[in-house]
């Protein structure tokens, strides 16, 4: 089955001139753009087969919040998902009682909603015992970021995916291993169905992938797609994320 390789573009590039090119490029079925705001048209404009993204939402949906975007104006451009509850706006300051508000307006307006959760350190130790603390920390963060939803009645057919992406892993060039993502995602599965009865959704991994390890993190039945910071602004390297995610 084709897998989902979503390209978070972050602050880059710095002209729209450069993003339509990258955009163009990256241009493939199966594939989600998320330029920054400012390029969303052009984007939008450029692309006959990818999907098209926005890094982040506000949760009202218009009045006096100066610098916010609502959801509903990403909707009328032709957005389809929304990233929320990114690491780098979470250490920004924006909390899970934002994040939850945002995820509800978000698919209230009928956009799908990448929500990224993630432990922030690596314990050393024993890896069950690393991957349990993880697994509590992320219970804990789902607990506050989707009790706007409580149960999949609230949400329409398949439009919440989790991507799971241990901060640590994110821009460092050290990736979780595809064994430890496979279990983590299965474990979202799990808690989500059972504390949410929200079974319709998918769960990407996160951090520091590059088409050396794409194929080893797509391999697995639990991983459903790639959430693809540096290397989806690096045309070659995108380029064969996507062609591994089409064949994984
Ligand atoms: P990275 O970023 O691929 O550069 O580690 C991933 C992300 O921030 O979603």
């Amino acid at each position: 089955m084709r897998k989902l390789i979503v390209g978070n573009w972050k602050m880059n590039p710095q002209s729209e001139a450069e993003a339509v090119r990258l955009a163009r490029t990256e241009d493939k079925e199966g594939v989600v753009i998320v330029p920054p705001f400012p390029f969303l048209g052009a984007v939008k404009k450029v692309l006959k087969h990818a999907s098209l993204g926005a890094q982040d939402v506000f949760f009202e949906k218009k009045g006096a919040y100066t610098g916010e975007v609502s959801p509903i104006m990403l909707k009328k451009l032709g957005v389809t998902y929304a990233i929320v509850g990114h690491s780098e706006r979470r250490r920004l300051g924006e909390s899970d009682e934002m994040i939850a508000k945002k995820v509800k307006a978000s698919t209230d307006a009928g956009l799908k909603v990448i929500l990224c959760v993630g432990e922030s350190k690596r314990e050393s130790g024993i890896k069950n015992k690393e991957l349990g603390n993880a697994k509590r920390y992320l219970r804990k963060q789902l607990e506050m970021d989707l009790r706007s939803i409580h149960n999949s009645r609230f949400l329409i057919h398949n439009s919440l995916i989790v991507a799971y992406e241990p901060i640590w892993a994110i821009g460092t060039g050290k990736n979780a291993s595809p064994d430890d993502a496979a279990e983590m995602a299965g474990f979202l599965r799990q808690f989500l169905d059972s504390r949410f009865q929200i079974h319709d959704f998918k769960v990407l991994y996160g951090g520091s992938t590059n088409p050396r390890n794409a194929e080893s993190f797509l391999g697995k039945k639990e991983i459903a797609g790639l959430l693809v910071g540096g290397a989806s602004i690096n045309k070659k390297e995108f380029g064969e994320m996507i062609k591994i995610g089409k064949s994984a």
